[in-house]
């Protein structure tokens, strides 16, 4: 794994394996239509969501479009889902859109999500999945679109939106001043040409599915909490996880949005991190629900 953000979603994965909402979860699972099903996630990276569904037995046949727009993650996706399935014994097979896990056909997808619902946005799904991507987007401008993907009746969950609250421990005399800042630049990104996220999008989500007409039946919290054990080291790759966490906010606060004692911040971090002391957590929230409208009956 060369590209480091490919890195870092694979490590992100047992980090998001602890923090997902059961509960939300569980009440996803009734909202589902049972037998085969086409699930869409939007921001999909790498595809670490299909393989947990899999592992969790929410999901076993159907189709899965795994849509994002970086080239180079859903390039690495392949390799990456087909070891996680070689090392359970899931037959796979390499398809020219995608790769078939057991019964599943996971179809890849290479958009910017504004471009892909301006085109009409294809085939609507009986699920759609955003797991860590909502808080990228401008919400009140995407949702209606992106409800249009889904058959009416359907289903959406919205996992690990983030909400406002970076924690790092011990505590330093340099947080509030970094995060404050570091919040900001969350509300006055711009990427692909359009707003890009806030910092509360997990608070702000339950009524902006209300306003476009699917209020959440379901919410949690799905926070990260990440930490050394007793002898002082990280789980899996977390390590490399929170040091990833450390270089998005120094690339987010190089420049003039730096505050005074940025630099000092992060180097008592890494060393916090080398030496096995730091602890990070981070809030977000979880929604699941429903799109109004009667499922079709299948012929
Ligand atoms: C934080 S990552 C989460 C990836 C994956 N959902 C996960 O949890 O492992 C956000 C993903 O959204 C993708 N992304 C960001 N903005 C996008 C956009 N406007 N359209 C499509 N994909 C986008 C990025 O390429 C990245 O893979």
């Amino acid at each position: 794994m060369t590209y480091p953000y490919t890195r870092f979603l694979a490590a992100k994965r047992t980090v998001d394996d602890r923090a997902l909402n059961s509960r939300v979860l569980a009440d996803l699972r009734g909202l589902l239509p049972p037998g085969a099903r086409r699930v869409v996630e939007i921001g999909a990276g790498l595809g670490t969501m299909v393989a947990r569904l899999l592992e969790w037995e929410v999901l076993d046949s159907g189709e899965y479009v795994l849509l994002d727009v970086d080239r180079q993650l859903l390039r690495d996706s392949r390799g990456w889902l087909c070891g996680w399935a070689g090392e359970r014994g899931v037959a796979t097979e390499l398809l020219p859109d995608g790769v078939r896990l057991g019964e599943l056909r996971v179809r890849l997808v290479e958009a910017e999500v504004g471009d892909h619902l301006a085109s009409g946005g294809g085939e609507p799904a009986d699920l759609l999945i955003a797991n860590a991507f909502l808080d990228l987007v401008d919400v009140p401008a995407v949702l209606p679109g992106l409800l249009r993907l889904v058959v009416p009746g359907g289903a959406y969950w919205f996992t690990v939106n983030f909400d406002g609250e970076s924690i790092f421990q011990p505590d330093h005399p340099a947080d509030d001043d970094v995060l404050t800042a570091y919040h900001r630049t969350m509300d006055q990104r711009v990427r692909f040409g359009r707003p890009a996220g806030e910092s509360r999008t997990g608070r702000h989500l339950f009524h902006h599915l209300r306003s476009a007409g699917a209020p959440a039946s379901s919410v949690g919290a799905s926070d990260w909490v990440v930490h050394p054990g007793p002898d002082g080291a990280y789980p899996d790759d977390e390590a490399w996880f929170l040091e990833a966490i450390l270089q998005t906010v120094e690339d987010a606060l190089t420049g003039p949005a730096a505050p005074p004692g940025l630099a000092g911040w992060l180097a008592v971090r890494r060393g916090q991190l080398a030496g096995g002391e730091l602890v990070y957590l981070a809030h977000q929230l979880d929604l699941a629900g429903r799109v109004p409208g009667r499922r079709s009956t299948p012929s």
